[in-house]
C-alpha cells in the first residue's frame, strides 16, 4: 500500500475513534480536538511546500533564516557572549529556518562553540528531517518546553504559537459557554456545539455582545509565562514570530488549511493544519516577568533588520532566473498584501540591557 493511501486509512482509523470517544463521552472542547487532531497530522506527514498544505517563510526565502541568525548572534554579543548558551527552537518544522541562521553565523568568532541547540518538537516524521540537517550541532530534542535546561538562552519560534490549541467560548444570553465539538444526529458528522451551561471562566472573561467568539490560548500563555520567567532569571531573548492581533478582540479565527486553501475544520480530523491567530496582547502579558519589544509587523522587523541589502547581495550572483525568484520571495515576506503586515514579531528578554536590535530600540 502506498503512503497516500496508508495515511488516508490511518486518518480514516483516527477519525473513527474520535467519533467513539465523543460518543461515549459527549462533546469535546476545541482544545482537546485541536490537540488530538494536530498531533496526528504533524506525525503522519511533512506539511510543507507547494506539495504540502502550507508554506512557511524560512521555507519561501533563506534570507529568513540568516536574518534570525544574524538576530541572534548580536543578541548573543550584546549580552557578553555566554559560553555556554542555549539556541532553542520551538517547533522547527524541516530545520530550515536553524540551518539558514547557522550557517549565516559560523564567521561570528566563538557562537558556534558557544551554542547548545535544543529542538522543541513532538512529531518523529520532523525530527528525523531536523536531526539530519542539523546533525552537525547534535541537537537535544524535548517533547515541551518543561525539559529546557536551565542558564542563559536564544529562542526562536516561527509559526509555533498558531498551532497550540485554543479554547473558544460564545456569548449567550449574558454568559459565556465553552463552544465544543460534538456528534451530529447521523452520529457520523462532526459539529460544533455549546456547552450548556455557562463556563466557570464565564465571570473572568470580559462581556461582550450576544453571539460573540472569544478565544484563548492556554498553552501559549504557559509558553510566555514558563519563558518569560526564565528570561528574567537566567537572561536571554525569545523571538515569536506569527500572524495574529496586536491587541485583544472578539472573533473567530480557528481555520484549517489542506493543499493551501481554506478547508472545513471538522469534515476530515488530522488531515488538515489546523490554526488560530494569536493574542499577542495577551502573551505579552503573560510574560510579565521579562521585557516585551514589539510587537512589529515582519515588514518593519525584516526591513531593520536589513532584508533589503541581504536581497542585494544575492541578486549580484544570481542567474536572472534566480534573481527573480530571489526578488519574489523577498516581497513575499515583507508586502503588507502578503506576509508583510499579517505576521508580527515579538521579543522576549531579560529585565536588564541589552535591547535587542529590529524593534526600534536601539541605544542612542
Ligand atoms: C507551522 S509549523 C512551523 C515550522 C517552522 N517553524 C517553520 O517556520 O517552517 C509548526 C511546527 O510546530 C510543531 N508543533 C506543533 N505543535 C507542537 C507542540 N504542541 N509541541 C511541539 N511542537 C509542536 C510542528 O510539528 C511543526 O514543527
Amino acid at each position: 500500500m502506498g503512503r497516500e493511501a496508508r495515511d488516508v486509512n490511518d486518518a480514516e482509523a483516527f477519525a473513527q475513534r474520535l467519533r467513539r470517544r465523543i460518543e461515549t463521552s459527549g462533546p469535546i472542547s476545541i482544545a482537546d480536538y485541536m490537540a488530538d487532531a494536530g498531533s496526528f497530522y504533524y506525525a503522519t506527514r511533512d506539511p510543507f511546500g507547494v506539495a504540502g498544505d502550507f508554506i512557511t517563510a524560512p521555507e519561501i526565502s533563506q534570507m529568513f533564516g540568516e536574518l534570525i541568525g544574524a538576530w541572534c548572534a548580536d543578541f548573543w554579543l550584546r549580552m557578553g557572549a555566554p559560553n555556554p548558551v542555549s539556541l532553542i527552537e520551538l517547533g522547527p518544522g524541516r530545520g530550515t529556518l536553524m540551518a539558514d541562521a547557522l550557517r549565516a553565523t559560523r564567521h561570528v568568532p566563538g557562537f558556534a562553540e558557544a551554542i547548545r541547540l535544543h529542538l522543541v518538537e513532538q512529531s518523529p516524521v520532523l525530527r528525523k528531517m531536523q536531526s539530519e540537517k542539523l546533525a552537525a550541532f547534535a541537537p537535544t530534542f524535548h517533547d515541551s518546553i518543561a525539559t529546557l535546561p536551565d542558564g542563559p538562552m536564544l529562542l526562536i519560534a516561527n509559526e509555533f504559537l498558531d498551532a497550540l490549541p485554543i479554547r473558544q467560548f460564545q456569548r449567550r444570553q449574558g454568559a459565556w459557554h465553552e463552544r465544543m465539538i460534538g456528534l451530529a444526529p447521523d452520529k457520523e458528522a462532526l459539529t460544533f456545539c455549546l456547552d450548556p451551561q455557562p463556563s466557570l471562566l464565564d465571570k473572568a472573561l470580559p462581556a461582550a455582545a450576544d453571539d460573540s467568539i472569544l478565544e484563548l490560548c492556554p498553552a501559549a500563555l504557559a509558553v510566555a509565562e514558563d519563558i518569560g520567567i526564565r528570561l528574567s532569571e537566567d537572561g536571554g531573548a525569545a523571538l515569536f514570530i506569527d500572524y495574529g492581533h496586536v491587541t485583544s478582540a472578539c472573533g473567530d479565527t480557528f481555520q484549517a488549511l489542506r493543499q493551501h486553501q481554506h478547508v472545513s475544520i471538522l469534515d476530515e480530523p488530522g488531515n488538515a493544519d489546523l490554526t488560530a491567530h494569536v493574542d499577542f496582547a495577551a502573551f505579552a502579558a503573560a510574560a510579565d516577568s521579562a521585557v516585551t519589544h514589539g510587537p512589529v509587523t515582519q515588514r518593519q522587523f525584516l526591513q531593520s533588520l536589513g532584508i533589503e541589502t541581504r536581497e542585494a547581495a544575492l541578486l549580484k550572483n544570481a542567474s536572472p532566473e534566480q534573481q527573480t525568484t530571489i526578488r519574489e520571495s523577498c516581497e513575499r515576506l515583507i508586502d503588507p498584501a502578503a506576509m508583510g503586515t499579517l505576521f508580527k514579531v515579538l521579543a522576549l528578554t531579560g529585565s536588564t540591557p541589552p535591547t535587542p536590535a529590529g524593534f526600534g530600540l536601539e541605544p542612542a
